[in-house]
């Protein structure tokens, strides 16, 4: 694993010593070391039965809101109790080392601004920010989850409208937030540099952020620890944790 970083290292600091901007790209990967796990891992206890696919959509929620809110819940239960990790603190540092970054985040969790990050464009919404499903109205939650293990939860109701609270996260079926979108792509065409970081890169259209970048001829740089198939000059997989390549990046990158 190291020596392919070895080998690439070099072109790889000099695009980052190089650029004037850089995107960090980033999925659930980025999380995993925080004990969080991705989407595509199995899942635990209840929720070994269900497919994460299958409970993150609108229909899903309508057709049992219980058991999708108390999925969330559970989520976000963990979340709470997590800290960020050393590629997240890595992430941070760089925004505060080189001239511009800009954070975009398939993640709905809160790791990246804990970790430091200003800014962070979230594409899939945030776990912490529920909404009513009727009428839309934003939701506080009050404290910490009701739950105290993996069990089906009923949603609680709008103050307005009496409709059920749904996770502020973005389902499949759903459209990106608009703003969010429209910014990331901008950034990736306009990006001398980006990271993509523990990412499947099957989730449309984010999926296709790291090709944009590469296409407008930014250098792209994979880091995951399985291989990631390239297709340009300009692009790199480096196959490791996030949490291990993202600090010696840092640590090698000549900004001040
Ligand atoms: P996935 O769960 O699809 O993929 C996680 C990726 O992280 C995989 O490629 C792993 O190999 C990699 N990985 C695991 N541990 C890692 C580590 N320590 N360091 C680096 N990489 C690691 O997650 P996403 O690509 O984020 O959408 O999934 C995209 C979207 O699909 C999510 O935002 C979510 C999901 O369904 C919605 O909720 C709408």
């Amino acid at each position: 694993m190291h020596r392919e970083l070895v080998q690439i290292s070099s072109e790889l600091i000099k695009a980052l010593d190089n650029a004037k901007h850089v995107v960090v790209f980033t999925g659930a990967g980025v999380s995993a070391e925080s004990g969080v796990s991705t989407f595509r891992d199995a899942l635990s206890g209840l929720w070994a039965r269900f497919d994460p696919m299958q409970l993150a959509t609108a229909e899903a929620f309508l057709a049992d809101p219980e058991l999708v809110w108390g999925w969330y819940e559970w989520r976000r239960q963990l979340l709470l109790g997590v800290v960020p990790n050393p590629a997240h603190l890595a992430i941070a540092r760089l925004e505060q080392k080189l001239p511009k970054v800009t954070l975009i985040t398939q993640n709905v969790d809160d790791l990246h601004e804990r970790a430091g990050n200003t800014q962070a464009l979230h594409l899939h919404g945030s776990i912490f920010a529920p909404r009513c499903f009727d009428c839309g109205r934003p939701h506080a939650f009050a404290g910490a989850p009701a739950m105290a293990s993996e069990q089906k939860l009923e949603p609680p109701r709008c103050d307005m409208c009496d409709g059920m609270i749904r996770p502020g996260v973005v389902w499949f079926g759903e459209s990106l937030p608009e703003h969010a979108l429209n910014a990331a792509f901008a950034a990736a065409e306009n990006c001398d540099c980006l990271l993509s970081v523990g990412t499947s890169g099957v989730v449309q259209p984010a999926a296709q952020i790291p090709s944009l970048a590469s296409r407008a001829g930014a250098t792209v740089v994979h880091i995951n620890p399985d291989a990631v198939p390239v297709h340009r000059v300009n692009e790199y997989s480096v196959q490791g944790l996030a949490g291990e390549i993202l600090p010696l990046l840092v640590q090698e990158t000549q900004h001040a």
